[in-house]
């Protein structure tokens, strides 16, 4: 059988037209996903009900046809899996009860076995789904990254400057570096696991990288990243694995040179011909359209992704967006934007 196109962009071959897929593919802009979702009041539940995560995954590829699936899950599982108390509010998003300190810490069940018994439903929808996707479409499974889920585990919730966590992480360093081990140990067991049910890639989703200073970026960002990368690859050297620290600017070029990455998503931010001579050297680019300009469409939405593709597309490059679809996007702007990224536009 052909290699999947998104597999070879990974390897590092220019695949013309570039395989696609959007963060956040599956959600509520498509009418189906509302219909399915209606059926679990609890967001969680949901997400550990493999019916619906798989029939939701599902949706985006029926109508768009992307080259990758991904798992329909959160990051959010793992402090949940980990015994922190996690829930969805309507309207609110997530609450968890805060970790501020090492009682906290100790609070947690970090036994291996619950762990995964607690995640066994995902690693179903994994294998399902690995039988499910089309034959050329790739499944990607994905985490969050330590940074990223530690903001949520210390704030208590979605934060706008992340102030709590910067302080925790300056003023009780040794607490900090406690929680992103324990992150780091809990995240690779997770995805060496999703790997063996059937996930031929995985991101690694750090969300709120860009509100670090250098050194913190270093310390929380890339090294944790890297020591990931590190143990997945040592159990499955040949999974393909995608970092997304969002809003990373200059600090990509040092995030690609010592994670070990096959690939980058890129957001909005960066100038593409910037990406282009200073990333895809190293790795993989995967982006960058604005997830508003998927929303806004017309001639402006297609003009930007033909740019895009011209400058990125010759080399080795997955289309993506620069943040997850949001739900007001209208579903007819995402398949124009299939089009123009097929060729056929
Ligand atoms: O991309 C996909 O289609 C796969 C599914 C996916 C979800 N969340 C489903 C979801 C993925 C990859 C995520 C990752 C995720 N979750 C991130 C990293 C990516 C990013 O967007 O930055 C983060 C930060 C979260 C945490 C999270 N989950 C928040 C802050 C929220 C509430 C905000 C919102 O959009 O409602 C969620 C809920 C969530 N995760 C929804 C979906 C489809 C909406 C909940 C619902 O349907 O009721």
């Amino acid at each position: 059988m052909m290699k999947k196109r998104f597999l070879q962009a990974l390897d590092g071959q220019t695949i013309t037209p570039p395989p696609f897929w959007l963060m956040r593919q599956a959600g509520r802009y498509l009418p189906e996903y509302m219909e399915t979702r209606a059926k679990s009041k609890n967001f969680l539940n949901f997400c550990y009900s493999p019916d619906l995560a798989v029939e939701v995954t599902l949706q985006p590829l029926r109508r768009y046809g992307m080259d990758a699936a991904i798992l329909f899950s959160d990051i959010l599982v793992i402090p949940d899996a980990l015994g922190q108390k996690v829930e969805f509010k309507v309207g609110e998003g997530p609450v968890l009860e805060p970790i501020t300190d090492e009682a906290g810490l100790e609070a947690l069940d970090i036994e291996l076995d619950g762990f995964h018994q607690h995640l066994a439903p995902v690693y179903e929808i994994l294998r399902r789904l690995s039988r499910e996707i089309p034959s050329e479409t790739a499944l990607i499974g994905f985490a969050g990254a330590p940074w990223t889920v530690a903001t949520y585990m210390v704030e208590g919730k979605g934060s706008k400057n992340y102030e709590i966590i910067r302080g925790v992480a300056l003023n009780n360093p040794d607490f900090f570096q406690r929680m992103i081990d324990l992150l780091v140990d809990a995240t690779s067991s997770y995805l060496i696991e999703q790997v063996r049910n059937g996930a031929e890639a995985l991101q690694l989703f750090d969300s709120w990288a860009g509100v670090l200073a250098e050194n913190e970026f270093r310390r929380w960002v890339i090294e944790p990243n890297a020591e990931i990368v590190r143990r997945v690859k040592k159990v499955h050297p040949d999974v393909k694995i995608i970092g997304f620290p969002r809003g990373a600017g200059p600090m990509y070029v040092d995030f690609v040179k010592e994670t070990g990455v096959d690939g980058v998503s890129v957001d909005q931010t960066v100038p593409l011909e910037w990406v282009r001579d200073n990333i895809q050297p190293h790795v993989t680019v995967q982006g960058n359209m604005d997830n508003l300009l998927l929303v806004a469409g017309g001639e402006e939405m297609d003009a930007q992704a033909r740019r895009i593709i011209d400058v990125l597309g010759r080399g080795p490059f997955i289309f993506n967006l620069g943040h997850g679809i949001v739900p007001h996007t209208p579903p007819e702007n995402v398949a124009r934007l299939a089009e123009i990224i097929r060729g056929e536009g």
